[in-house]
């Protein structure tokens, strides 16, 4: 029979081509909802009782994908993609805790994460002490109430690396589960799960993206953990588009290669730094002065210590604004992770939520300048800082 053009427009084309061949890379799911043949499928799949999706806001085969490659590298049970970093933290937190209950963080955390833990859950009547993880005994501020610890695996922006099989024994012990934001290690450096940690969080954004072109979060943890985080993602909604999913599991191919040589890149360039005059202190896990060395040796799987890096210049501000302004390929870049080097001022970017007292608490000082060290050519780059430390 003849069907309008209007008809013919809104169903043609509109279904899977049979085929005996597949598509060799994963497909774009680009769907907000999927069709049924009948109420009895579609309840079975609602149910769990047979396999199949419903709604992307619950799960779309890109996000299965993702969750597949990223349980299997950090070594959980399962995964969750959420649409930023702050929604993978934010939905992990919120599952786990209720009303009347306490919360144990880092002093020195990503800026975004530590506001969270200050102004919003105050609203929820959630009681949050921050710590220095380094210089106090934590066991002291354990209450019966305490719920969680959440830390970073190398800290934003001063590179700390937090003892993490110390600290989830101590909180284990006291009934308490431990976050960690392995933002900047990925699990190519360091794999929190395996060390004790119940749940890892990530601003996918970053290093598991690579490429600063997309938004985005990953949660990893044990399958009744992800169970709760799934139930509460599910009713706040900060679902992540299939298009980023698809990006990022391609990023993901190259996550590896590109951490590594991140790292190698990042060494030279801090052990460069470590000798120039006009640089009073270089913040490296990598660097064998640095203090937290011998825990990342510890903690660390094998001898790569990150792309980022910050360094205290002599000149404190004024020399931190100039390096900024005379540098030639190396740009100001409120983020990080990405293929080419940018810097950041992290006292005016990541870190602008923090008062004049908790930035000078947390040593993050006015001549301090974070570096995501990119892929380029060593050589390139050591000359670039070379050329323009002389400048300033
Ligand atoms: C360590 C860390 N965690 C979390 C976040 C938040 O991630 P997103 O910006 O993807 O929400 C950031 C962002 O810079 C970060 O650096």
């Amino acid at each position: 029979m003849e069907k309008s053009l209007m008809t013919e427009l809104v169903h043609l084309g509109d279904r899977n081509p049979p085929s005996v061949s597949r598509s060799k890379t994963l497909p774009i799911t680009l769907t907000s909802v999927f069709s049924f043949d009948d109420v009895e499928t579609l309840d079975k799949v609602y149910a769990g009782e047979e396999e199949g999706y419903v709604y992307t806001r619950m799960n779309n085969p890109v996000y299965d994908a993702l969750k597949e490659i990223m349980y299997n590298i950090d070594g959980g049970e399962d995964a969750q993609a959420y649409s930023s970093g702050m929604a993978a933290i934010t939905m992990s937190i919120l599952s786990q805790v209720r009303a009347g209950d306490h919360i144990i963080a880092a002093n020195v955390l990503y800026g975004g994460s530590h506001q969270f833990f200050k102004t919003e859950l105050k609203r929820f009547n959630i009681e949050v002490t921050f710590v220095d993880p380094l210089q106090d005994r934590l066991e002291q501020y354990f209450k019966t109430n305490t719920k969680l610890v959440y830390i970073e695996t190398i800290s934003n922006p001063l590179m700390e690396v937090l003892d993490i099989p110390k600290i989830a024994q101590i909180a284990h012990d006291h009934n308490a589960k431990v976050i960690v934001d392995n933002t900047f290690a990925t699990a190519v450096i360091c794999q929190p799960l395996k060390l004790g940690a119940d749940i890892v969080v990530y601003s996918a954004t970053k290093y598991l993206c690579g490429h600063s072109d997309i938004t985005a979060g990953i949660v990893v943890s044990d399958k009744e953990t992800m169970r709760q985080i799934s139930s509460t993602g599910v009713l706040y909604g900060p679902t992540m588009s299939p298009f980023d999913g698809w990006l990022l599991v391609r990023s993901l191919r190259t996550l590896e290669l590109r951490v590594i040589q991140h790292s190698n890149n990042a060494l030279k360039l801090a052990k460069y730094l470590e000798n120039h005059p006009k640089v009073k202190t270089v913040y490296y896990p990598g660097l064998k002065s640095s203090p937290h060395h011998i825990t990342a040796k510890k903690i660390f799987r094998g001898d790569y210590y990150g792309g980022m890096l910050s360094i205290d210049l002599v000149d404190g501000e004024k020399g931190a604004y100039g390096l900024i302004r005379e540098l030639e390929t190396i740009k100001l870049v409120p983020s990080l992770a990405g293929v080419s080097t940018a810097i950041s001022y992290p006292a005016k970017t990541s870190h602008r939520a923090f008062s004049e007292e908790e930035l000078e608490r947390a040593g993050i000082s006015k001549g301090l300048l974070r570096i995501s060290v990119g892929l380029e050519n060593i050589g390139d780059l050591i000359s670039e800082f070379e050329r323009t430390l002389q400048k300033i």
